[in-house]
């Protein structure tokens, strides 16, 4: 075994791999679709017609900004604007701009794992708003969580925005809102973007679009593990599928194997045996309705101070506080 391939085995991606393909049923985590070409796709997918939760969020922050920013904070008292997994920043911009048109005295944290993602930002932010003060964090939500604990003093309002929650099943939000509430002071706020229950055809479509680029960012992480791990995936033998649970209000996206075959993981010394049909489980994207997200905060230690909506009922974005007891 290649040097490299031996210390990529030690991952946590390696071990996660390792897990997923050899549990049944398999799965692998969607976290892994991110890396430069998976970032390159999410970008294509954003920009879709099908994938309406973009633009029904931009809609909101777009027509509803000074209600929004009203809430972060009056007269103005300064405050840090965190975001998760801030990405392009292309939605966050319209507040960003906004809070700076009305001389709001804030720092702006945007959290990302990605080193590239955050220089791009910082660079577009600083050339189309120079007097904006911006700090960004590198590491995982998690990581930075602990950052956002440190900050102590000034009122903190954290983003996340783009629906990031629904990737994660009702168990796991509530122990992520969990930690987020552990690090809030009850000033704090919690804004929060979560796509809504629809018809089932429109989500169905946002996830299996005629183009197959939701398809190429399912399969990326197969092409991951082929250039990380030395597998041999091939790709065009698995097919993306993706089904809609319109009570439980799950998404849930898989690759599915269209033979018998065998795939060989160098890095893990893995041979994995494929049935005809059998399924790895990729991604999960939740969707809500006002009683779930009510349900989810009660579990987590929050509540709910109001919500802003797109004017096709698609989208909808949380305004969240710690629970005064
Ligand atoms: C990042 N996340 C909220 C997206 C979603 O809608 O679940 C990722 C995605 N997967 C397929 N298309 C978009």
């Amino acid at each position: 075994m290649q040097k490299d391939i031996a210390e990529k085995a030690t991952s946590t991606f390696a071990k996660e791999v390792q897990e997923g393909l050899t549990s049944f049923p398999k799965y692998l985590s969607s976290k892994y679709f991110y890396d430069e070409r998976g970032d390159a796709l999410f970008q294509d997918i954003m920009a879709m017609p099908e994938y309406y939760l973009t633009n029904a969020e931009f809609e909101i922050l777009e027509t509803q900004k000074e209600g929004i920013t009203a809430h972060f904070s009056s007269k103005k008292e300064p405050f840090d604007l965190f975001e998760l997994g801030a990405g392009d920043g292309k939605k966050t911009k319209i507040l960003l701009n906004h809070l700076s048109e009305k001389g709001a005295t804030f720092e702006y944290l945007p959290i990302d794992i990605s080193q590239n993602a955050l220089e791009q930002l910082e660079k577009s932010l600083l050339s189309e708003l120079p007097s904006l003060r911006i700090r960004p964090l590198l590491g995982t939500y998690f990581d930075t969580l602990k950052d956002i604990g440190r900050e102590k003093g000034r009122k903190k309002v954290i983003l996340f925005l783009g629906s990031n929650i629904g990737n994660l099943l009702h168990p796991n939000a509530i122990s992520f809102l969990r930690q987020l509430k552990d690090v809030m002071a009850p000033n704090d706020l919690l804004f929060m973007g979560m796509d809504q229950k629809k018809k089932p055809q429109t989500i169905l479509d946002a996830y299996n679009d005629k183009a197959g680029i939701t398809e190429a960012f399912n399969k990326n992480i197969l092409k991951r593990i082929n250039t990380d791990l030395g597998g041999n995936f091939d790709i065009d033998e698995f097919i993306h599928w993706e089904v809609y649970d319109p009570e439980s209000g799950t998404a849930k996206s898989y690759l599915v194997s269209k033979k018998e075959q065998k795939v060989h993981i160098e890095a893990l010394d893995l041979l994995v045996h494929f049935n005809p049909w059998e399924t790895i489980h990729t991604e999960i994207s939740q969707k809500y309705d006002d009683d779930t997200v009510r349900w989810l905060a009660k579990e987590s230690g929050l509540e709910i101070v109001t919500s802003f909506e797109d004017s096709e009922k698609l989208f909808k974005d949380y305004l969240l506080k710690r629970t005064t007891v």
